[in-house]
């Protein structure tokens, strides 16, 4: 299983949208994919339609292991392969926990190993807080993808969160790397694209290089609409949206063959 932590150290920088739009993909191009919804504002959970009652184990339980592995993993509605540890507003008191243990960084991590063979990817939405919970979602990736707004807190969060990941790194609480940064709500207008934009794309290739940025998730209300109506974007005939989401899958699908073939 090929982890992929979806983070970026700020509100709003596409972290859902992203993860969403690549899990749907995926598990329809055949592959079997976890998703795991690691912030507590939960809206992955909302977005996959996973109504929980009270007493439904979520990631809070996974991670304290009071439940089994198979009992917080829900099918979805959306598609055979595509499988969610939810999370709803309770998963903040995980935080403690994570901290007393002494293992925060690894617990993740060695709490899906039960699963690896299952799943050929898991994609987790983290929170945009630097957590205990962005700790320990850093500590099972083996790479991480970073959305990234094409403006000036877009950029701040791309230093912040490469500088979370230098720190784990140096700590040796991750092997993880960056697959690629992902300009979201990047503006054009007409065949034009904005100064302010142009300026952030710009400033992430140089922090990161050109190979690292992918194709940007241009502004526009279609990704909302196919967030809100549990669609995909070529299902809704916006084929050419979903450009960066191919670049993508064509650099996880080179990572996986890298890695291990699925017996
Ligand atoms: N292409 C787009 N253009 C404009 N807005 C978009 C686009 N795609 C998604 N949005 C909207 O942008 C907002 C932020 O996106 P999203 O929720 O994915 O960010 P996030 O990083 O997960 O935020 P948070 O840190 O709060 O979890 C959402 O309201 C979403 O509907
Ligand atoms: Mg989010």
């Amino acid at each position: 299983m090929l982890t992929i932590a979806i983070s970026s150290l700020s509100g709003g920088q596409g972290k859902t949208t992203a993860a969403l739009m690549l899990g749907r993909l995926l598990s329809r191009q055949g592959y079997p994919t976890l998703m795991i919804d690691a912030d507590p504002q939960h809206n992955l959970t909302t977005y996959l339609d996973l109504d929980l009652e009270d007493n439904q184990p979520t990631l809070l339980e996974f991670l304290k292991k009071s439940v089994s592995v198979e009992d917080s993993i829900y099918p979805t509605a959306s598609n055979d392969n595509l499988f969610l540890i939810p999370a709803d507003d309770q998963l903040d008191t995980v935080q403690d926990y994570l901290s007393n243990s002494g293992v925060g960084a690894t617990l993740l991590k060695r709490r899906l190993e039960p699963v690896a063979e299952t799943f050929q990817v898991c994609i987790i939405d983290a929170p945009p807080q630097r957590s205990q919970i962005c700790l320990t979602v850093i500590g099972a990736a083996d790479t991480l993808v970073v959305p990234v707004e094409a403006s000036v807190k877009g950029y701040g969060s791309l230093v912040r969160t490469l500088d979370l990941l230098q720190t784990l790194q140096d700590v040796g609480a991750t092997d993880a790397q960056v697959l690629g940064i992902l300009p979201f709500r990047d503006r054009w207008i007409g065949n034009t694209q904005t100064q302010e934009s142009r300026s952030a794309v710009d400033g992430m290739r140089e922090e990161v290089g050109e190979d690292l940025v992918l194709p940007s998730i241009r502004e526009s209300e279609r990704y909302k609409q196919a967030i809100n109506r549990r669609s995909t974007l070529g299902d809704l005939g916006y084929h050419e949206l979903e450009y960066p989401f191919e670049v993508l899958i064509e650099k996880i699908s080179q990572r996986l063959k890298i890695k291990k073939p699925k017996k």
